[in-house]
């Protein structure tokens, strides 16, 4: 099968694990015979840099020629002061809402190997962590009127969260959907207590649920949300939440299955193209050391394969190459269990083997690439 890929490496941290990615691509066309054409794109604070904008229109275009999207990660402070609308992470938003690309799905798995790494007590990971935070990616406030005004001599800032029942009936419905294929259970986590936007997407989630009998519905409100995801993840199979609190859950979530730098994430809207990226951002202040993590990419593009380009054997052998260098001890320092919970926003200014455990070998990231390709070609 031949596929064009548009590639967006991005800021800081992001050419190193795209880089690893895209062997691994590579390794998997030759050793299944596909051929991926690799087509960069730019965006963000490098796009600002060349282009003055974080996502050129033509940028936009390719994106919109290819067959999917691979991201690493995009920002750092070197933009920090650019205006809201010209920021590195404005690209990324008027990316996914070009895309359309309305359906955000992020695991919160946890790999026994390393289970050493998460930070909750070791009897609440032993009741298992596997769950799929479904966030809708393309409306809320995110994608609000954002304005600052003056008002009564001080300065006021505004951002405006809507919702339409359209919008949360698609997102809805993939919530159900993916609910249906595992343990059938949906957990709806919305603030309805307080916010309209809540109270009609709790509304529209129930009449859903009446087309989706075999599914079971519960409500959550976000802040409980949040506490019952380090008290006991088990609980939980499929989360469906509107754009911001996505953002934040998926990130604590991640946290408990060891590090933000091991979770992929597809963005999928009405057709098979998608966006694939890593959850963590771009990490800066590891940037160009070799320490950051490459599975998160390396996983987003084994989700690629399974949901645009319906390779499901080539997705399952990258994913059992990460397996199997995991179990073979190799870590980079994010999931280093003495390396007091570092992760891909970490200083990496010490590079040393600091593990008590002689069992684990501490690599960077591209040894970690390298070795996932090995396995996937069978040379390890
Ligand atoms: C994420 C990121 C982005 C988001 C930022 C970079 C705009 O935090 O993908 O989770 O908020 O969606
Ligand atoms: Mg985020």
């Amino acid at each position: 099968m031949e596929k064009k890929i548009a590639v967006i490496r991005g800021d800081g941290i992001g050419p190193e694990i795209v880089g690893e990615a895209m062997k691994v691509l590579t390794a998997i066309a030759g050793k299944y015979s596909h051929k991926f054409i690799f087509e960069d794109v730019d965006m963000g604070g490098c796009a600002i840099d060349k282009w003055g904008d974080p996502l050129p229109e033509h940028m936009l275009k390719k994106c919109l020629e290819s067959d999917s999207v691979l991201l690493g990660a995009v920002g750092g402070k070197k933009w920090d002061s650019v205006p809201g609308d010209k920021r590195p992470e404005k690209g990324l938003l008027r990316l996914r809402a070009g895309m359309e690309v309305y359906s955000n799905n992020r695991p919160a798995k946890i790999w026994d190997v390393l289970s050493e790494a998460s930070p909750l007590k070791r009897e609440t990971v032993k009741k298992g962590i596997d769950f799929i935070i479904v966030r809708e990616l393309i409306g809320g406030i995110y994608f609000g009127e954002h304005k600052t005004v003056d008002e009564n001599g001080e300065k006021k800032a505004v951002d405006v969260l809507s919702y339409t029942e359209s919008e949360i009936r698609r997102i809805g419905k993939i919530g159900f959907e993916t609910a249906r294929k595992r343990r059938k259970k949906l957990c709806s986590v919305e603030k309805s207590n307080v916010l309209d936007s809540s109270r009609l997407w709790k509304s529209v989630m129930h009449s859903l649920a009446e087309e989706y009998p075999d599914v079971e519905l519960s409500d959550m409100l976000v802040d409980n949300c949040a506490m019952q995801i380090v008290k006991d993840p088990s609980q939980f199979d499929v989360i469906v939440t509107e754009n911001m609190f996505g953002d934040i859950l998926s990130d604590e979530a991640s946290m408990i299955t060891g590090s933000i730098g091991m979770i992929p994430s597809s963005s999928l809207g009405a057709t098979s193209r998608g966006l694939y990226e890593p959850i963590h951002g771009s990490a800066p202040d590891i940037a160009g050391t070799d320490a950051a993590n490459p599975i998160g990419t390396i996983l987003s593009a084994a989700m690629m394969l399974r949901y645009s380009f319906d390779m499901e054997r080539e997705a399952d052998d990258i994913e059992c190459a990460v397996g199997r260098v995991l179990e073979a001890g190799y870590r980079t320092r994010d999931i280093m269990p003495t390396s007091g919970g570092m992760n891909n926003t970490s200083d990496a200014s010490d590079n040393s083997e600091n593990s008590a455990n002689s069992s684990l070998h501490l690599v960077g990231c591209r040894k970690m690439g390298e070795l996932i390709v090995s396995e996937i070609l069978g040379a390890r």
